[in-house]
């Protein structure tokens, strides 16, 4: 069986002009580290986000985002955190290793991401942050789970990983939290070549510890030594917040992928429109098929990283649509987000208790398509009459 249609590992293609910044940087750029093109990339995503200079701090990706700010939080055992059980794993387990007990919180069966109401189901006085995850590109209702965190006095963590971009009440996703987190990964709607990530923090006293913790506690010694030489090259510092120690890490990123995210901050708009159009154009010609639901966003609430639908008719005819879109018509789609509970990984931490009846219901029939922005029109059209007929054929 010949593959038409795989669900890539990679989401964009680059242009010319992208691919000579790259080159430009492999060539002339003074350090492939910690230079000025990170600096350009903080400062340009912080404008695009529309957020404070000097709150934004770029790392090789949102996992280590994540870390970061669990560190940050400095979580005591005992120290609830409200997740969605419904995302991928590293929504959850950076908040665990540095100490905390996952609560896990339902989806919205419409939106499929988590709600203030979800969210303040499973509160508890020793709720300690909040983690909305703005899952396959669509941002949660930020303007009011703020607002409930903020009553309530806890942390507000986003996980904008596939969310770049997209917009609430004209703010950016990333934009409401007390902190947030971005992804560049490869599979992204912005991609620095692979890997990379930004970290949001929105209280300016924890900014000065961000490149402590990025980089091993790395600081400069001031200029104005006698001997720049001694002691040492530089220095390496204890970053302490509260009073209380965060052991550093080295999560920093590349100076191409800077040079290269702050290019395509030029373009994302454009790609996240483009998609979204597809989006629109995929759902609505299959809207003679009622039985595959689909969560339709024309505005840019949504950027469409990914492209998810739900088979209302249950699990066996999804595996009967996804066996047939495979087999007969070479088209990979896959099935996405176990939720956390159900995971060996987490069930062997003993956290496998969850009541969300929706995530469950959501994942057991859902169908997610390839839908990456280097697909072709053409392949569009072919997976969009493919599904058609597989849909006309499980009649
Ligand atoms: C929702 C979500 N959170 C966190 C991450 C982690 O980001 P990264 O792969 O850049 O470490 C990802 C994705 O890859 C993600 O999809």
């Amino acid at each position: 069986m010949e593959l038409k249609i795989n669900f890539s590992g990679r989401a964009i293609n680059y242009t010319d002009e992208e691919i000579e910044t790259v080159v430009k940087v492999m060539r002339e750029a003074p350090t492939l580290t910690q230079g000025e093109r990170q600096a350009e990339f903080e400062r340009k995503f912080a404008d695009f986000q529309d957020v404070a200079p000097g709150s934004c701090f770029a790392v090789n990706n949102g996992t280590s985002a994540l870390e970061m700010a669990a560190s940050l939080l400095r979580l005591k055992p005992g120290d609830e955190v409200i997740l969605p059980s419904h995302t991928f794993t590293a929504s959850a387990y950076p908040f665990i290793k540095a100490g905390a007990t996952p609560v896990w919180a339902d989806i919205d069966p419409e939106t499929r991401v988590v709600s203030p109401e979800t969210i303040e189901r499973v509160m508890t006085p020793r709720t300690k942050a909040v983690v909305p995850v703005h899952l396959y590109g669509y941002v949660a209702d930020m303007p009011e789970i703020a607002e409930l965190c903020r009553e309530r006095g806890v942390a507000c963590v986003e996980d904008a990983a596939q969310a770049i971009g997209s917009k609430v009440d004209g703010r950016r996703a990333g934009s409401f939290g007390d902190m947030a987190i971005f992804s560049f990964h490869s599979h992204k709607n912005l991609t620095t070549l692979g890997e990379g990530g930004m970290l949001y923090l929105r209280n300016p006293e924890l900014a000065p510890l961000a490149p402590l913790l990025r980089h091993n506690g790395h600081c400069p010694y001031p200029e104005t030594r006698p001997n720049y030489w001694t002691p040492a090259m530089g220095n390496v510092d204890l970053p302490v917040l509260d009073g209380e120690p965060i052991m550093p890490g080295n999560y920093s990123i590349g100076e191409i992928e800077c040079a290269l995210g702050a290019k395509l901050l030029d373009r994302i708009e454009d790609i996240n429109a483009e998609k979204r159009q597809r989006a629109m154009k995929f759902i609505d010609g299959l809207e003679d098929f009622p039985e595959l639901e689909f969560h339709r966003v024309p505005t840019d609430r949504h950027n469409y990283h990914l492209l998810a639908a739900r088979m209302k008719d249950g699990p066996e005819k999804r595996d009967l649509f996804m066996a047939k879109m495979y087999v007969e018509k070479g088209i990979k789609c896959v099935v996405q987000y176990l939720p956390l509970n159900r995971y060996d990984f987490y069930r062997k931490l003993g956290f496998g208790e969850a009541n969300c009846p929706n995530a469950d219901a959501f994942f057991d029939s859902m169908v997610s398509f390839p839908f990456q922005h280097t697909l072709k029109e053409y392949e569009l059209e072919y997976m969009l009459d493919s599904a058609r007929d597989v849909l006309r054929s499980l009649r």
